[in-house]
């Protein structure tokens, strides 16, 4: 099964694809959690990523396409979640061109709709672990210990990009950008929507039924 989950930032893609990808067994590819891990690892990618997600704006199509490409390639398993990827249509041509060479097609394309208002909500009060990515939030998904990871103890961080303006900004290419995306999706009739607001296991069985009702 090979998914994508798309949404605006903080719709809950990653929050969603982590349970889905422990549930069903896929492979969670996260587009920005490749490029942090980069970021820690000082590697070129880091390097060049790293001025655009800092101010909230999309890293260029070649250098996300040949990271997410290698990425896939690299996985030992043909069963993926993508979450994050592709957000512009040349990403998302890209990605059609790769799976026809692996002979891999895509099932379900899901969209997660939450209004901008919770948006800002969510993200200025999520909480990462810089360690294994997961996340929090301050009032709906609180660790155990406010300023650990209840998964390995590293000390939470507030992500540099979740500062009110430049989530003010991430919407807006989102809005701008990755939203006219979807026609290219919905056209092939592979596109869904579902309400991202709600509890996170309510949105979850969402996601489930919009699985099922494609298998
Ligand atoms: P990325 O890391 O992908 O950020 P994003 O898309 O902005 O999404 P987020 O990680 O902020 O949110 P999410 O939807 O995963 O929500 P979460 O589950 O954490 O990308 C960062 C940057 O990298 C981009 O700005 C860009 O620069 C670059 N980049 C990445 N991919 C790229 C690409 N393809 N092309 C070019 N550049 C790219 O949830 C958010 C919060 O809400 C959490 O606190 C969570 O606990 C809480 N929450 C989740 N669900 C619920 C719920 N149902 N109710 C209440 N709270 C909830």
């Amino acid at each position: 099964m090979r998914l994508l989950i798309v949404g605006p930032p903080g719709a809950g893609k990653g929050t969603q694809a982590r349970i889905l990808a422990e549930r069903r067994g896929l492979d969670h590819i996260a587009s920005g959690d490749l490029l942090r891990e980069n970021i820690r690892a000082g590697t070129a990618l880091g390097r060049e990523a790293q001025s655009y997600m800092d101010r909230g704006d999309l890293v260029p199509d070649d250098v996300m396409i040949k990271a997410i490409e290698a990425r896939i390639v690299d996985s030992d398993s043909k069963d993926f979640i993508l979450d994050g990827f592709p957000r512009t249509q040349p990403q998302a041509e890209a990605l059609d061109d790769l799976l026809e060479r692996l002979g891999l097609p895509l099932d379900l394309v899901i969209c997660l709709a939450v209004s901008d208002e919770k948006i800002i909500e969510r993200l200025g009060g999520r909480r990462t672990c810089p360690a294994c990515q997961r996340t929090y939030h301050m009032q709906y998904e609180r660790p155990q210990d406010d300023e650990r990871c209840d998964e390995d103890n590293t000390g939470l961080v507030l992500r540099a990009d979740d500062q009110p303006d430049t989530i003010r900004h991430r919407l807006d290419v989102y809005h701008d950008t990755t939203e006219r995306m979807l026609d290219y999706y919905a056209d092939r009739g592979l596109l869904t929507s579902l309400d991202g607001d709600g509890y996170v296991e309510s949105v979850a069985e969402r996601v489930d039924q919009a699985i099922e009702a494609r298998s």
